[in-house]
């Protein structure tokens, strides 16, 4: 069976990107895959949280997995730093990734731009860490969102690179993947870019009716169509692809022939997007507290997830070892 990895990073809570970007695939895939998904905690040090936030970032985002539908019977779901091995074969993929390709990822470039001040070596060597978590399980595909694409490409890279150096056809090469076929990238309420938890232009799983009324009702605009079938503005379209991902079909066609014919309100399409995130969030939210507080299935979880995720990260690091030439006398 073909092998599936990924991870979200415990920087918060989970938004409505993170969810239509990877979550939603995660739950479709457990069905049909070997699936392993992690908590990217080792990621998330780059930015520096305190242990108190750390910790209870790695919790929420354990819930919201499980409150979403991942299932730990079907799916490996494990924390990161459970696994020592992906730090041993960062180590080793480290050898073999040139700083020059590191410091052209357009990710790492953003990062020093937005903050000069904390150019850490964690952060140009994340594509690395990235492709330890992927290869070590020697994954065929990588449910992600569009923002990944560059990562998964240096995955790709390490992995053929350490394959051609040992002569050996050894990590499959990973695809990355979304049911949809492209790869998604959800827009933010502000006008522009894409939804981040960074960005704080964000639906959260857990954001109560009232707080996202608040948060679509500001959502930036424009001044409205002048004449029929005009273009649609970057602002407008961002609704309209929320739309896309949580209304019924004919709610989104109803307003995009509003739009053509001039006629559109934007505070009614906005209320009826509020009603539509409301709904669609509703089944996840209390859940995602009762788990939360649930000390007993968490252990429980991270237990299984740690032990299923062990043996087959061990495997590859021992295989790995032997290939490089650690060999035992
Ligand atoms: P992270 O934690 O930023 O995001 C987690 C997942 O959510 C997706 N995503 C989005 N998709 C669509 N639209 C958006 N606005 C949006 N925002 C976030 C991301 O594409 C991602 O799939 N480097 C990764 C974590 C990671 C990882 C991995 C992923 C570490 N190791 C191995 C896959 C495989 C990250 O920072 O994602």
């Amino acid at each position: 069976m073909e092998k599936v990895v990924s991870g979200i990073r415990p920087t918060g809570n989970l938004h409505l990107g993170n969810y239509f970007g990877a979550v939603r695939n995660f739950l479709k895939m457990q069905n049909d895959y070997n699936c392993y998904f992690f908590i990217a905690d080792y990621h998330s040090l780059t930015t520096h949280p305190t242990p108190e936030d750390l910790h209870g970032n790695v919790r929420q985002v354990l819930a919201e997995y499980l409150a979403a539908g991942l299932d730990p019977e079907k799916s490996t779901i494990y924390i990161q730093s459970d696994l020592p091995e992906v730090a041993e074969l960062t180590l080793l993929l480290n050898m073999n990734a040139y700083v020059g390709e590191l410091e052209r990822t357009t990710s790492f470039k953003e990062k020093v731009r937005k903050h000069p001040d904390n150019v850490n070596a964690g952060l140009l060597t994340y594509p690395v860490l990235m492709a330890a978590d992927i290869i070590i399980h020697q994954a065929n595909k990588v449910p992600v969102g569009k923002d990944q694409e560059q990562n998964l490409e240096m995955t790709r890279k390490f992995a053929a690179r350490f394959n051609r150096i040992y002569d050996k056809e050894y990590f499959p090469i990973p695809e990355p993947f979304n049911y949809g076929e492209a790869l998604v990238k959800i827009p933010g309420l502000d006008g522009s870019g894409k939804m981040g938890k960074s960005e704080g232009n964000g639906v959260y799983l857990i954001d109560e009716p009232a707080v996202i009324r608040k948060k679509v009702m500001k959502a930036v605009t424009d001044t409205g169509p002048t004449e029929p079938n005009s273009p649609v503005s970057e602002p407008v379209n961002n609704l309209f692809t929320l739309m896309s991902v949580v209304s019924q079909p004919e709610t989104l066609a109803f307003f995009k022939e509003q739009y053509s014919t001039c006629s559109i309100r934007y505070g009614d399409l906005k209320k009826q997007l509020a009603e539509d995130i409301i709904a669609f969030n509703e089944p996840m939210r209390e859940k995602i507290k009762a788990i939360a507080s649930d000390e007993v299935y968490l252990r429980k979880v991270v237990a299984m997830g740690k032990e299923k995720a062990h043996e087959s990260a061990a495997k590859t690091v021992r295989e790995v070892r032997e290939i490089i030439g650690f060999r035992s006398f």
